[in-house]
């Protein structure tokens, strides 16, 4: 086994983001995945967005009814495997082989690990971690095989580098993505199939509206505030959030960062403190182990 311990730069995949190419984004029909099916429009490329919300894409679809010839939008819970069948069927038959695969729905509920229940954990793991390797098992074959360029990003967080208060099984989820790409990205040295990793800090999105979204079936849950301090925990997080990046201009800067090469790509260079902060107190730990030995 090879250990990198510092991940080479993405492969570069040019042409992927041409007029004519195809492009998937999970996600699609909110905030950032919404923004970089855009910015993928605007390229003239042929763009599906899969969600899970009928209303979400009912927006998007009227939003962007002047590309409505290369756009296709998808009901897809990417949590579900049978959802991810029938994406990759209706994405074949309207528009052909895929070269962009944007792996970025997830939800972002927080709250502490004492205080979760097996719901919590259901919903943040079969969204936020199994969405991303369905995906991958949907489409990774034939983003392989047919032999031009293509691309796969996963929309993780800084969340998935460190790990804030309360955001324990998110980061739990979002590690896992990270894991996931910085392996593919090894793997994958040597392939036409580019790999690169979203780590946002603040976009301007749905994000806070996700405590809203838990399925039935995960209704097993230790994240119930009193509804009127959970309005008002929403209403701050919206304001703080109404600071963060545009979700178009995100798109389009992911886009000029996968066709430069980058693997990893942030919102800006304000993450550098909080990614330190974690660096240091590794190297910190192992310089005292070292002194010891
Ligand atoms: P958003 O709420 O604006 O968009 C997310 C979209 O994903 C929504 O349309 C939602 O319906 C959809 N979705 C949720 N569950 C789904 C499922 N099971 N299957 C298919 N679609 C599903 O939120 P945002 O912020 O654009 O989130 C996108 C990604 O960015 C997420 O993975 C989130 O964890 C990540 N992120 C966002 C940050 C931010 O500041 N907004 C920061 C760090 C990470």
């Amino acid at each position: 086994m090879t250990v990198t311990s510092k991940p080479k730069a993405s492969s570069i995949t040019p042409g992927v983001f041409q007029a004519g190419r195809v492009a998937l984004v999970t996600g699609g029909a909110s905030g950032i995945g919404l923004g970089l099916a855009t910015a993928m429009l605007e390229c003239g490329m042929c763009v599906a967005i899969g969600d899970v919300r009928k209303d979400h894409l009912a927006t998007a679809s009227a939003a962007l009814a002047h590309h409505s010839e290369r756009l296709l939008t998808l009901e897809l819970d990417v949590s579900r495997r049978q959802d991810w069948e029938r994406a990759a069927d209706a994405v074949a038959h309207r528009f052909g082989p895929l070269h962009f695969l944007g792996l970025n729905a997830g939800v972002g509920v927080m709250g502490t690990i004492l205080g979760s229940k097996m719901g919590d954990w259901r919903w943040l793991m079969e969204v936020n971690l199994a969405g991303v390797t369905n995906g991958l098992e949907a489409f990774l074959p034939q983003l392989r095989a047919h032999g031009e360029p293509a691309h796969i990003l996963a929309t993780s967080s800084m969340g998935g580098l460190t790990v804030a208060a309360q955001g324990g099984i998110y980061s739990c989820a979002k590690f896992g993505v990270s894991a996931l790409m910085e392996s593919l990205h090894a793997e994958f040295a040597d392939s036409a199939v580019g790999v690169s990793l979203l780590c946002p800090a603040a976009v301007n999105t749905n994000i806070f509206d996700h405590d809203e979204m838990r399925p039935v079936r995960h209704g097993d849950t230790g994240y119930v505030l009193p509804p009127a301090i959970a309005a008002e925990i929403r209403d701050i997080s919206r304001q703080i959030l109404s600071r963060g990046a545009d979700p178009l201009t995100f798109g389009r800067q992911v886009i000029a960062a996968i066709t430069r090469g980058d693997f990893y790509i942030f919102t800006d260079g304000a993450v550098q403190p909080v990614l330190e902060l974690r660096r240091d107190a590794l190297i910190s730990t192992a310089r005292a182990m070292k002194a010891m030995a």
